[in-house]
């Protein structure tokens, strides 16, 4: 009794004693310096690491010489020991860092506890030195832009208990080093190659502690069946993964760690290996098995009924398995002991079918994935009654019907309804989950998402996808609620109202907003409203394709945006000459709009521009001088204005990155200036329809781009630094249209997306160049195009124009071109429109290898030209030609008239045999769908939110340099 009595006494005087014990704590801290703990030498040593590191985020404050700081021991990231005062423990893990390790970390004899993980080493090779810090427990290198060999002497380590090189660039040709490493529980090799290590398993086999095993992505070498090292002692291996290793017999590789594991392995990964065939009975008695991961597998026969008896399976990850049949059937198999274990569940990417069946017998489910399948039906009222439910994606299925009732799952905090045809309208009920994050209900086009300007949802989300949903009329203001959002996509969704000026500063947070394609019509009160508040230079706005009619002089307030999309309006007025605040704008799209004046002389403060679209618009007068600030521009397009002046011949030389340059319909006048060959990267030139003289400059095969068949879908990434990581999909073809560009083809104009990092083209046509084509033209391979018809251009067709084997499209119409048709032309195997009509060509008109010939109107106007197709035989032909008989090609210049944006694609580059290169996005795609990533991206947003932009961040220079270097 007496202890109960003393208990709330005992708890008021610990208060008491804890806030005194802060407040004076806290001021010793200022006034006492007597008792400083940390060693001199060690304290410089420190600082010494620091000097040789770039701290952009300051994160090392207090590692300083500063009286109040002197004690290193409190420095963030630093303990000591308790006795003998000496550095035992320095963690920089997630600090942003970037430098070199000095090896000043050498004087840190006592150094217990290491971690430099998720920093950028800057592609430097691990430090030898590391292995004479011969105390380390733990050594954590993992995601730091390391390259190269890992040092053998890291097996000097004898203590080490713990060692992660998880994400780098290494490689190691010999484990050996890892034998004398007898202590270690912990050891992840992810991502290293070690495709030379034929001994691995020889030397995995001697770790006689491990508990901990990640060999995933390091393209392990295969080991023959009679080859399997003899087991001799065992280990505690609990935990294992060999995923991404495409390694051929997986099973065979299982099989010997479960021998080699004396307690029973607990989490196996094998995903990414191809496993091919049915499940094997093998984990049959595994009764202690908690985790299994057969994704990207071609498993045949679906999951085994004993499944159902896995009694501590709590996590099964099957994604990209092939399989395939009724999703009930499925769930039947899992029934069983295992139905009130399993966490986790992620069948996505399958070809399972049929209706959603009753999940809430899996009472325990936090976690269930199936995107991208072929589910259908509407999902009963209960089917997910799941209480514990966290993560819920059933994206990119057939489901119909109303939003599922989930207000049973209180803890929900992701939920990714998005590209189904759900509809019905989204009741009032969402908004009691109070714990929901990410809400993705985007393409359900027949969704109503309508709430009343008063609706207070409980929620605040982080991120809200609703593009393409049904929102109404009226502005969703509810949306005024979420004060933490970071990404808003409202896009197509139907609003006719005015834009609300408190939009755009909705929360702290926001990187992302796009309200495009709609009717909207108006802003209210953007003045002074559309800062954001945001410190990532990445923070977008597009409100393209609307209705809006108004001035742009609100630019003079904006600031620190990195990507503002105002195209597709009604704006108009002049451009405002505020461009000075855009220090960080990398893309402005100003395109189809009514805008008028000059181009700003402040254009030349962006310096970090690299898309300008001006097209479509009335501007006047030249192109700035001042533009040529602009050194890091790859995009340029200013087509369809009334410019004048002359093409500046700075171009040449201000644009080293410089792709596409489209002065198409302006009035530029005078001659090309001959130091535009210098754009070595440039593949679209289009100076059409101007009035360009003189002649074309003899420089053409200087277009280096335009001389490869290789492409890339190279440009710079605006994006890098906001990703949004929990389901990025949607934003993939976003993304990519803001790369797009318009031009001329085959007579139409066209809007170019998807591809365009392919594009190879030049167009002159429509101008009055004289003179002859130059013969450096042939030398442009690559060109898909090329167009220079109505002009004044004299002599011959050059003779090796079959060189062009990418030509899919040749105008030399409207020139006073004379000579034969060279018969190289035939070589053109992809030519799809020809046109040489009204030129004065003469003589005998070739037929290509097949014998075949382009229609008549290729010929016309060419009083010379004689044969087939023209109604009108060569001197010395015996018959006449029928003027109706169409001889081979007719189909190919109606092609012209169905072709779109997709003409152009890898499989035409396939097709022709061709050099071909996907590029960043390829590389970022695969990166980003790869398990691993998806996992850790997920991982890392449930426990440390915006460290997954620091981290994208980092990596967005690896994989820059990784695509240089192809
Ligand atoms: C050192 O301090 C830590 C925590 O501050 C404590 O847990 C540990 O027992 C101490 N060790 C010694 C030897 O005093
Ligand atoms: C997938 O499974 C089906 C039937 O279970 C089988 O016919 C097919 O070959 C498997 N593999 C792939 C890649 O589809
Ligand atoms: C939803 O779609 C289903 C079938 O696709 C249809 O039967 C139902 O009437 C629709 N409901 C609403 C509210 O539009
Ligand atoms: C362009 O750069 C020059 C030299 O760096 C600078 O003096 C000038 O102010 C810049 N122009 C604009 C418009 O920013």
């Amino acid at each position: 009794m007496k202890c109960f009595q003393l208990l709330p006494l005992l708890l008021v005087m610990l208060l008491v004693a804890t806030t005194l014990g802060a407040v004076l704590g806290r001021s010793s801290q200022v006034t006492n310096t007597s008792r400083v703990r940390c060693l001199e030498k060690e304290r410089r040593a420190l600082l010494d690491i620091k000097d040789e590191l770039v701290d952009r985020y300051e994160k090392l404050s207090s590692w300083d010489n500063e009286e109040s700081k002197r004690d290193c021991c409190e420095w963030r990231g630093i303990e000591c020991h308790n006795r003998t005062n000496r550095v035992t423990q320095l963690d920089l893990s997630f600090d942003n860092l970037q430098g070199k390790i000095s090896t000043s970390l050498l004087e840190l004899h006592h150094l217990r506890y290491l971690d430099l993980s998720f920093n950028d080493f800057e592609h430097a090779p691990i430090p030898e030195f590391i292995g004479s810090l011969n105390k380390l427990r733990h050594l954590n290198l993992a995601n730091a832009n390391f390259y190269g060999p890992i040092p053998r002497q890291l097996g000097n380590l004898s203590k080490l208990l713990y060692f992660d090189i998880f994400w780098n660039e290494c490689y190691s040709e010999n484990l050996d080093w890892i034998i004398s490493l007898d202590s270690l529980e912990h050891l992840s090799l992810s991502s290293t190659n070690l495709s030379k290590a034929t001994n691995w398993l020889e030397a995995v086999s001697k770790l006689t502690s491990i508990k901990e095993l990640d060999l995933s992505d390091v393209a392990l070498p295969e080991i023959t069946l009679s080859l399997l090292p003899k087991i001799n002692g065992s280990s505690p291996l609990a935990i294992l993964d060999l995923s991404s290793n495409s390694y051929p017999s997986i099973m065979t590789l299982i099989r010997w760690f479960s021998n080699f594991s004396s307690t029973g392995l607990t989490s196996i990964n094998l995903g990414g290996n191809n496993m091919a065939g049915p499940i094997p009975n093998f984990f049959k008695n595994m009764m202690s098995l908690e985790y299994l991961d057969l994704s990207q597998s071609d498993i045949q026969g679906g999951i085994p009924r004993y499944f159902g008896n896995l009694s501590s399976l709590t996590s099964l990850n099957m994604y990209e398995s092939n399989l395939t049949g009724d999703f009930f059937e499925l769930i039947m198999n899992l029934s069983g002991p295992v139905q009130k274990k399993i966490k986790y569940l992620g069948l996505s990417e399958n070809n399972l079918s049929g209706f959603f069946p009753n999940m809430s017998r899996f009472s325990s489910l936090i976690h269930l994935q199936l995107e991208r399948n072929q589910l259908s039906g509407s999902i009963q009222k209960g089917y997910l009654r799941l209480r514990h439910l966290v993560f819920l994606a059933l994206s990119s299925n057939r489901f119909t019907g109303p939003i599922p009732d989930l207000s049973f799952s209180s803890s929900l905090g992701f939920l990714h309804l998005d590209n189904n045809m759900f509809n019905g309208t989204l009741t009032h009920t969402i908004g009691r989950l109070s714990q929901l994050r990410v809400l993705d209900l985007s393409f359900n086009s027949f969704l109503e998402v309508k709430f009343t300007p008063y609706w207070y949802p409980t929620f605040q989300l982080g991120t809200l996808i609703l593009r393409q949903c049904k929102l109404g009329n009226y502005f969703p203001t509810w949306i005024r609620t979420q004060k933490e959002i970071e990404h808003i996509d409202i896009s197509n969704t139907g609003i006719s109202d005015v834009l609300p000026g408190w939009f755009v500063r909705i929360s702290p947070r926001l990187i992302y907003l796009n309200a495009s394609n709609n009717q909207m019509y108006g802003v209210s009160t953007l003045r002074d409203s559309l800062l954001p508040h945001s410190r990532l230079r990445a923070t977008t706005l597009d409100i393209s394709r609307n209705k809006i009619s108004a001035s742009v002089n609100f630019l003079c307030y904006v600031k620190e945006w990195g990507l503002l999309d105002l195209s597709d309006n009604l704006f108009s007025g002049q451009i405002p000459d505020c461009f000075a605040n855009f220090q960080w704008l990398r893309f402005l799209n100003l395109a189809n709009n009514h805008l008028s004046g000059e181009i700003p002389h402040s254009v030349g403060s962006m310096s970090a521009l690299t898309l300008l679209h001006l097209r479509n618009n009335s501007l006047l007068g030249g192109l700035p001088t001042s533009m040529r600030n602009c050194t890091g521009l790859e995009m340029i397009d200013v087509g369809d204005n009334r410019l004048t002046g002359k093409i500046p011949d700075w171009i040449g030389d201000s644009f080293p990155k410089l792709r596409v340059l489209i002065l198409r319909s302006n009035a530029f006048y005078g001659s090309m200036p001959s130091n535009l060959c210098r754009l070595a990267k440039l593949q679209i030139l289009d100076i059409s329809s101007n009035k360009i003289s003189g002649v074309i400059p003899k420089c053409l095969q200087d277009f280096i781009a335009m001389t490869t068949y290789l492409s890339s879908d190279l440009f710079s990434n605006p994006w890098s630094e906001l990703l949004v990581p929990s389901n990025f999909t949607w934003q993939m073809p976003y993304i990519k249209s803001f790369q797009s560009a318009y031009f001329m083809w085959k007579g139409k104009e066209v809007k170019y997306t998807n591809h365009l990092g392919l594009v190879k083209l030049i167009d002159f046509s429509n101008n009055s160049l004289v003179g002859g084509i130059p013969s450096g033209v042939t030398k442009l391979v690559g060109l898909v195009g090329l167009n220079i018809s109505a002009n004044n251009l004299i002599g011959h067709i050059p003779l090796d124009i079959g060189q062009l084997k990418s030509l899919n499209f040749l105008d030399f119409s409207r020139n006073h071109l004379d000579g034969g048709v060279p018969t190289s032309l035939g070589d053109l195997s992809h030519l799809g429109v020809l046109d040489l009509s009204y030129n004065n060509l003469s003589g005998r008109i070739p037929l290509n290898s097949q014998g075949l010939t382009f229609p008549e109107s290729v010929y016309v106007g060419n009083a010379g030209l004689c044969g087939v197709p023209l109604n009108k035989s060569c001197p010395g032909d015996e018959s006449y030609q029928d003027p109706n008989s169409r001889v081979g090609g007719s189909n190919v210049t109606n092609e012209g008239e169905s072709e779109d944006d997709s003409f152009i694609t890898e499989e035409f580059y396939i097709t022709l045999g061709l050099g071909f290169v996907v590029g960043f996005w390829g590389i970022l795609g695969t990166i980003l769908f790869n398990k691993r990533f998806r996992y850790t991206f997920f991982k890392q947003l449930a426990t440390i939110g915006d460290l997954v932009f620091v981290r994208i961040e980092l990596n967005k220079a690896r994989l820059e340099r990784h695509f240089q270097n192809w």
